[in-house]
């Protein structure tokens, strides 16, 4: 039984559409990510789904009772808010306990659920400050652990992290999938950071302009993304793409454009044959673009010429910007001990196996 259910859920501010037409189902127990652009609606699907807005139409249903119209604090969630929303005037600590005394539970069960939660958290060392006495990302830490407390049957987090250095947003990443897989609840999680995407959804939804573009795993989605703009939205650097036309030479079907000439793999070529003398778009990810010195072992390649323009050395792999003969530009990511350099004229090899072929209308992917 899936655990969160939107069918056909639309949500309107006056003329202007922030979700259309929203169908999807989070089973139980699972950590779904939503991400997408600012502004493309996902604060607002939470905000439905924890009952602080209404739908303008559809149906929203958590297990399989239907919420439209069930007042927030009865529908068992826990939302930890972009803008985190701790109260000012209480300490940590008791930010903290609120929930607990809530329910009712006693003083020293209350205390070992606090203590255990912060030290989880890195915040044994807070507990008696007010908000105000806090970094952002402590607060951020702070309504996450609040929210684990509440124990709810599905947990709303909306850009929890963004306010954390790049060091604790590893270890809260990592703190937080461990919390999924202990409490045993459902995650409906909020971010514009693909690699929390990646790294922490078991599923990820990806919305643009109000409108989900495509639901699946993070392999699938970065190895079959369904449109460019998917394509283009998963990925850093973000994947090449080249307009150009698909031929058909010798029994060989191409992908030419002014810069490039890529003999499609023959395993593909019945997929293509409808699309033979149109214009298409190839998209290529950074990574499938090799020093030719650095080869991977075993595949196909063939050759992009260009100049070198920029070089970014990560330590562990090089970017490097390339200006093609057309005046496009691309990116690639290549081998750490590759010396190419600011100036150099290459002839990098593109791996005909992994291209990414999209219908140049409809920018939908071709397969
Ligand atoms: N109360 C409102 N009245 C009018 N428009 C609104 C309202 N709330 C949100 N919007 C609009 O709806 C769209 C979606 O907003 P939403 O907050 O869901 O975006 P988001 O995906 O969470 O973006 P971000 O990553 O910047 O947080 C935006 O264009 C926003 O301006
Ligand atoms: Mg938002």
């Amino acid at each position: 039984m899936p655990s969160v259910t939107f069918k056909s859920v639309t949500k309107r501010y006056g003329e202007f559409v922030a979700l259309r037409d929203l169908d999807i189902e989070i089973g139980d127990r699972e950590f779904l990510v939503f991400v997408g652009p600012s502004g493309c609606g996902k604060t607002t699907t939470l905000r439905l789904l924890a009952g602080l807005d209404s739908v303008t139409a559809g149906d929203i249903y958590i297990g399989d009772r239907r919420v439209n119209e069930l007042a927030s604090r009865d529908r068992d969630i826990a939302m930890v808010f972009q803008s985190y929303a701790l109260y000012p005037h209480m300490t940590v600590y008791d930010n903290m306990a609120f929930s607990l005394e809530i329910q009712g539970l006693g003083r020293g069960d209350i205390q070992q659920r606090v203590q255990r939660a912060a030290q989880q958290m890195g915040l044994e060392d807070l507990l008696h400050r007010k908000p105000k006495e806090l970094s952002g990302g402590q607060r951020q830490r702070v309504a996450v652990c609040r929210a684990i407390l509440r124990n709810p049957a599905v947990f709303l987090m909306d850009e929890p992290l963004s306010n954390l250095d790049a060091q604790l947003r590893v270890q809260a990443r990592a703190e937080i999938s461990r919390l999924h897989r202990e409490l045993e609840s459902t995650f409906v999680y909020v971010t514009h950071d693909q690699v929390e995407a990646m790294t922490m959804g078991t599923r990820i939804a990806i919305l643009n302009q109000g409108v989900l573009q495509q639901i699946d795993t993070p392999q699938a989605i970065y190895s079959a993304p369904k449109n460019k703009f998917v394509a283009g939205f998963i990925g850093s650097p973000a994947m090449n793409f080249f307009d150009g036309v698909l031929v058909e030479m010798a029994d060989q079907l191409w992908f030419k454009s002014d810069a490039l000439s890529l003999p499609l793999p023959p395993t593909t070529s019945a997929q293509y044959q409808r699309y033979i003398s149109q214009r298409v778009i190839c998209g290529i990810r950074p990574e499938d673009i090799h020093d030719a010195r650095y080869l991977p072992p075993s595949i196909v390649t063939a050759p992009l010429k260009g100049t070198i323009t920029h070089t970014e050395s990560m330590g562990h792999e090089v970017i490097v910007y390339l200006a093609l003969g057309d005046g496009q530009s691309c990116a690639a990511r290549v081998d750490r001990r590759s010396t190419l350099a600011l100036g150099d004229r290459v002839e990098l090899a593109v791996n005909t196996h992994v291209l990414h072929l999209f219908n140049s209308h409809t920018e939908e992917a071709i397969s």
